[in-house]
C-alpha cells in the first residue's frame, strides 16, 4: 500500500517536473527573432543572413564615404599580383573590413571568419552592435531557421571587390562580400553593391534568395557569352577562342562579385578565370549561383572548391562558373 502511494507522489512529482520543463522551455524560447542568438556555440542561420546582410551594407557605407572624400584615398601597395597588377590597399578596404569583420565576431564569437584584409586602425571605426540589430533586423520573407554549431561555420568577407577598379573610379564592378560556409561547402551568399545601384543580392542555398536576383532561362540555341578578368583579358581572351572558336562572344569585366553576378541573372551564359583567385573573391558568387541551380568549380574540373578553416585561401586551378552546360565548357577549355 504505501509502495502503490509513493508511486503515485511519484507520478504527479514528474508530470509537474516535466511541466515545469516545458514552461522554462517555453520562456527561454520567447522574445528576440533568432532563438540561440545568446548561445555562442550554436548559431541561428536565419541570424547569421541577416547579418551577413548588414554587414555588406555596412562595408558599402565604408567604401563610398572614403570614395567621397577622394582626397583621403591612402593608396598603399600591397605589391605586384602575379599578374604584374598593381594591388592597392586603400583605406576604404582597411575601415570596410574593421566593420564587416568585427560586427561579425562580436555577435558570433565562435565562428571562424576570413577576411582579405587585416585589422588595422579598427580603433577609428565605429563598430556597429550587430546582436542588437538583429533583434529587429529587417525581414529577409524566409520562415526557416536552423542550428549549426560555430565550430562547423567559416565566414569569408571580402571588404572591397575590385580595389583596382575603385582607385580608377570604375566604381561599377565594385562589390562588398560575406559567404557563409558550413563544413567548407557554401551555403549563402551576399553581393552587396554599394555605388552602380547599391543593390545587395543574396541566396540561401535550397531556402530563398533576394527578390532582385531574376534568373532568366536560357533561349534554346544560345551562343556562349564568356565574362573574364579585365586585368589579364589577353590570354583569357586567347584561350576562350582556341576552346570555343574564334568568334566566341567575350565581355571583359572587373571584381569576382560582379561577374559571379552577371552569371547568375544570364547576363553572361560562363564566368572563365584562368589565372589564381583568392577564396573570398569566389566564396559569395559560388553560394548565390549554387542556390540559382548552377555551378562553380575549378576550370580543371572536381574536386570541388574547399571554403572550409584549414583550405588553402588560394584557388589556383582555374575557375569556371556557369547557370548550364557546366560540363559542356569544362570539356571544351580541357581539351582546348
Ligand atoms: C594572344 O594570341 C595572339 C595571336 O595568337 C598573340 O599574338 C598574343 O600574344 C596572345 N596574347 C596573350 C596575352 O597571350
Ligand atoms: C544584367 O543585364 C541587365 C540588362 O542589361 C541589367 O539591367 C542588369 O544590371 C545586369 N546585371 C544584373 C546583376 O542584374
Amino acid at each position: 500500500m504505501h509502495l502503490g502511494a509513493n508511486v503515485r507522489v511519484n507520478k504527479i512529482g514528474i508530470g509537474i517536473t516535466i511541466g515545469l520543463i516545458c514552461l522554462f522551455y517555453l520562456y527561454s524560447h520567447r522574445g528576440p527573432a533568432y532563438s540561440s542568438i545568446d548561445n555562442k556555440d550554436v548559431v541561428s542561420m536565419k541570424a547569421l543572413l541577416a547579418g551577413a546582410i548588414k554587414v555588406a551594407q555596412i562595408g558599402g557605407l565604408e567604401v563610398i564615404s572614403v570614395h567621397d572624400n577622394l582626397h583621403s584615398l591612402n593608396l598603399a601597395s600591397k605589391g605586384k599580383t602575379k599578374e604584374g597588377v598593381n594591388d592597392p590597399v586603400t583605406a576604404a578596404d582597411y575601415r570596410s573590413h574593421c566593420a564587416m569583420y568585427h560586427a561579425l565576431l562580436d555577435a558570433f564569437p565562435r565562428i571562424t571568419v576570413k577576411s582579405e584584409e587585416k585589422s588595422i586602425g579598427c580603433d577609428k571605426v565605429d563598430i556597429l552592435d550587430l546582436k542588437e540589430y538583429l533583434k529587429n533586423p529587417e525581414p529577409l520573407g524566409i520562415n526557416y531557421d536552423s542550428a549549426v554549431n560555430a565550430n562547423d561555420i567559416t565566414v569569408w568577407i571580402d571588404p572591397l571587390d575590385a580595389t583596382k577598379e575603385y582607385t580608377e573610379n570604375l566604381v561599377q564592378y565594385v562589390t562588398t562580400m560575406v559567404c557563409v560556409a558550413i563544413k567548407g561547402q557554401p551555403v549563402m551568399g551576399v553581393i552587396h553593391k554599394p555605388f552602380d545601384n547599391k543593390q545587395t543580392y543574396w541566396a540561401w542555398v535550397d531556402h530563398g534568395q533576394s527578390t532582385n536576383l531574376h534568373v532568366k532561362t536560357p533561349k534554346k540555341g544560345k551562343q556562349p557569352v564568356l565574362i573574364v578578368s579585365r586585368s589579364h583579358a589577353g590570354r583569357v581572351h586567347n584561350a576562350s577562342k582556341s576552346a570555343l572558336g574564334q568568334n566566341v562572344q567575350v565581355v571583359s569585366a572587373a571584381g569576382s562579385g560582379y561577374k559571379s553576378l552577371e552569371v547568375a541573372v544570364g547576363n553572361a551564359t560562363a564566368y572563365v578565370h584562368i589565372t589564381a583567385i583568392k577564396k573570398w573573391d569566389i566564396c559569395a558568387g559560388a553560394a548565390i549561383i549554387s542556390a540559382l541551380g548552377g555551378k562553380m568549380t575549378p576550370l580543371s574540373g572536381p574536386p570541388p572548391i574547399g571554403f572550409g578553416p584549414e583550405d588553402d585561401t588560394l584557388l589556383s586551378t582555374g575557375l569556371l562558373a556557369t547557370m548550364n552546360d557546366h560540363q559542356w565548357y569544362l570539356d571544351k577549355f580541357y581539351t582546348a
